[in-house]
């Protein structure tokens, strides 16, 4: 469903699998005619009613205000579904999902595609293996004059990409937000915004922007003893490690004022080898096998509920202005507690 920048992309890595055939449903008649000129083999639908008796999944590459009700028709007919992020707009929503899911024995996938990507793979292995050490801080940018988009905003846009990716690498949850977002161009949505995510165990700051000159795409990984950089961009260097530090230094000695108060270590800058494949193509394929085999997902639709449940923390904090819990996070209440009750 939807073929427009990202589903145009779906058609041509699920084209491409034997034993796949594709049809292709979007509103819009001339996408519908761009998807025939490009794709010969694919058919086409301007409505999904009009095809669902024919189809085994659904992958919904639609706007974002467009995942529930289409992914809820899909998995209503007991049709598997894959959802692009952000599985959906409300916590409700995402919920509504997953029951609708179980309910029909259908698989529910959430395509969070930065966790098929292979260099955050070997970088989720890099930190496993211990040598960054204890992990500081995660700082994740993706900035671009990018597409504004006309239903979320730039947060529920891109966030969701390093909120997966943070969570990915470190196992972790977070359990609370805090936000600063700015809108610049019209009046409807953030298109910058700078979050902090606070896990059990460290921090991750997560800058996005639909109005930036450089087009960036970054994770750095601050560890005790090593650093890492995770830059989509770089043709062969995706992930750098780097065998530098600070270490304190009489930080607390009243008496040695003239002195620096860290020392730094500095070493080789490494590089490891990680072997190119699209992770579009990874995600998908194992989409199908799912399907095939009954496995459960890697990215289930439980998972794009725990983004989405981070996301709408963002939105009380910034209409809060005040750090928000992550309702439903591990050790976190499930549901926001009205004042009045709480304080009973
Ligand atoms: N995983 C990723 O890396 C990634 C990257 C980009 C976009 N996305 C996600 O993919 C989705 C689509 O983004 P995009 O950039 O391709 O948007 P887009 O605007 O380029 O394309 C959306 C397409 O959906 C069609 N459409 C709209 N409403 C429809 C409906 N009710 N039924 C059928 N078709 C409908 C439009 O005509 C259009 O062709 C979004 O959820 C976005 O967040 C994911």
């Amino acid at each position: 469903m939807g073929y427009g920048y990202w589903g145009s992309k779906h058609v041509r890595v699920l084209s491409s699998m034997p034993d796949v055939s594709v049809t292709v449903v979007d509103i819009s008649p001339e996408r519908l005619r761009d998807a025939a000129a490009r794709c010969p083999t694919v058919r086409t639908a301007a409505h999904l009613g009009h095809v669902i008796d024919d189809v085994d999944a659904v992958v919904v590459a639609t706007p974002p205000s467009t995942h529930f009700p289409i992914a809820n028709r899909a998995l209503g007919a007991g049709r598997h579904v894959l959802v692009e992020k952000p599985m959906a707009t409300s916590v409700p929503d995402a919920e509504a999902l997953v029951a609708t899911a179980a309910r029909h024995g259908a698989q529910l996938m959430v395509g969070h595609t930065f966790e098929y990507n292979p260099a955050v793979r070997r970088l989720r292995d890099i930190i496993r293996s211990g040598v960054l050490g204890r992990i500081l801080y995660i700082d994740a940018a993706r900035l671009n004059l990018g597409q504004y988009q006309r239903d979320v905003n730039v947060i529920w846009d891109l966030a969701p990409h390093d909120i997966s990716i943070a969570s990915y690498l470190l196992d972790e949850l977070p359990v609370s937000t805090a936000v600063w977002a700015c809108r610049n161009i019209g009046r409807r949505h953030a298109d910058v915004a700078y979050l902090r995510l606070d896990f059990p165990t460290t921090h991750a700051f997560v800058h996005v922007s639909w109005l930036n000159p450089n087009k960036v795409r970054r994770t750095t990984v601050v560890g005790e003893q090593k650093m890492a950089i995770y830059d989509d961009l770089s043709d062969n260097e995706r992930i750098r490690i780097y065998d530098i530090g600070v270490d304190p230094a009489g930080a607390d000695d009243a008496q040695a004022t003239g002195d620096m108060p860290v020392s730094y270590r500095t070493g080789d800058i490494t590089s490891p080898y990680v072997p190119f494949r699209e992770p579009l193509m990874i995600q998908d394929g194992h989409f199908v096998e799912c399907i095939r085999t009954g496995r459960q997902p890697d990215t289930p639709g439980e998972r794009g509920l725990e983004v989405v449940r981070v996301l709408a923390a963002t939105d009380r904090a910034i209409a809060t202005g005040q750090s928000s819990p992550v309702f439903g996070a591990p050790g976190v209440a499930p549901v926001l507690v009205p004042s009045s009750r709480a304080a009973s």
